[in-house]
């Protein structure tokens, strides 16, 4: 048993809130979470901002059977391919006890940051079964990729889910960057009636698009392929406009303006540094709303999970109210 510091929370909210700790690396895996009553409390870290003050109580240790909690560096795991953090120096090590694993088959390297207009990275194969593309599970969809060509990262798995919910049935639903299709499958699939058109520049995102449709038999999404800007011309009343593209989403935010309806809800990711995380941002998108003679409403604001030291990726969402008189 060990002290440590800790946030109560009710049970029904347990699960929800145990995820956000990991994605925000808070929670403190090496204890059990245990039921007070009614509540639930969770280990953490450290102090989280903006939570108050945390409770301190005693925590039983967790036994370590699976051999993935013993992995010596940072990693991901898209399907059954793992990749280790660019600045991982020991790889070789890493990679040895990633594939004890049995669901574990290839190793790579990150060698390079996301980058590029198609949001991709650099990588290095280290060990395991010579191949690039996996299928990956996630809230009840399948999603194949090639993880040399494409965007994806399973991190944001719960923020999917959170959109997602904020959708209902007969809703349209412009995903400007749609990547391989994780915000709009899920979406298509969990609202068959609502109409999702998802947009990406990259043709091998789009091929997989088009196949993770098919393998997810979802017949309600519409892929279009080419420029954001371009492609969502035309589109008129989108009820929910989703803009993950977090490095330069500002440039399209006009296009997001130009087809969401009057009570309409603009998903906006971005990256922000510690010191601003949301106001600056605002004050930006509500002078390019103005300028489209439009009112905005921020409606949430989050992090959604640390990017490098001191910036985070954000998630603001507006809701477009009236016209400006
Ligand atoms: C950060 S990724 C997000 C992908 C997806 N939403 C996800 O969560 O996995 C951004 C995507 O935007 C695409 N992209 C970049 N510039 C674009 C543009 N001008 N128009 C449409 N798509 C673009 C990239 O190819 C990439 O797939």
């Amino acid at each position: 048993m060990t002290e440590s510091l800790c946030i109560r929370v009710p049970r029904t909210e347990g699960e929800l809130i145990r995820k956000r700790l990991i994605e925000l690396r808070l929670l403190d895996n090496n204890l059990k979470i245990k039921p007070d009553g009614l509540d639930l409390l969770i280990p953490v870290l450290k102090q989280i901002e903006g939570s108050g003050i945390l409770e301190k109580d005693v925590f039983e240790i967790r036994e370590r059977k699976n051999p993935l909690t013993q992995v010596p560096g940072a990693y991901e795991l898209i399907g059954d391919i793992a990749i280790i953090d660019q600045h991982e120096e020991n790889a070789p090590e890493i990679a040895k006890v990633l594939l004890q694993h049995k669901n574990i088959k290839t190793i790579f390297q990150a060698t390079s940051a996301v980058c590029g207009e198609y949001r991709t990275r650099e990588l290095l194969f280290i060990a395991g079964l010579k191949k690039t593309g996996t299928i990956y599970r996630e809230n009840g969809c399948r999603y194949l990729l090639d993880v040399t060509q494409v965007y994806f990262t399973p991190r944001l798995s719960t923020e999917r889910v959170r959109v997602a919910d904020q959708v209902k049935n007969g809703d349209k639903v412009v995903d400007m960057f749609a990547g391989i299709g994780p915000f709009s499958i899920l979406i298509a699939k969990r609202f068959p009636e609502a109409h999702v058109i998802a947009v990406d520049k990259n043709p091998v995102a789009i091929k997989y698009l088009r196949e993770n449709a098919r393998l997810n038999k979802v017949k309600n999404i519409e892929i279009r392929e080419g420029d954001a800007k371009e492609q969502v011309k035309g589109i008129l009343d989108a009820d929910h406009v989703i803009m993950n593209l977090p490095h330069s989403g500002l440039e399209f935010i006009d296009s997001a303006f130009g087809i969401i309806k009057k009570g309409g809800i603009i998903h906006f990711y971005a990256i922000s540094h510690e010191d601003d995380l949301f106001e600056g941002l605002i004050r930006e998108i509500e002078a390019h709303a103005s300028k489209s003679g439009q009112r905005v409403c921020p409606i949430d604001r989050r992090i959604v999970r640390p990017y490098a030291p001191y910036q985070y990726n954000i998630c603001i969402e507006l809701a477009v109210l009236s016209k400006v008189i």
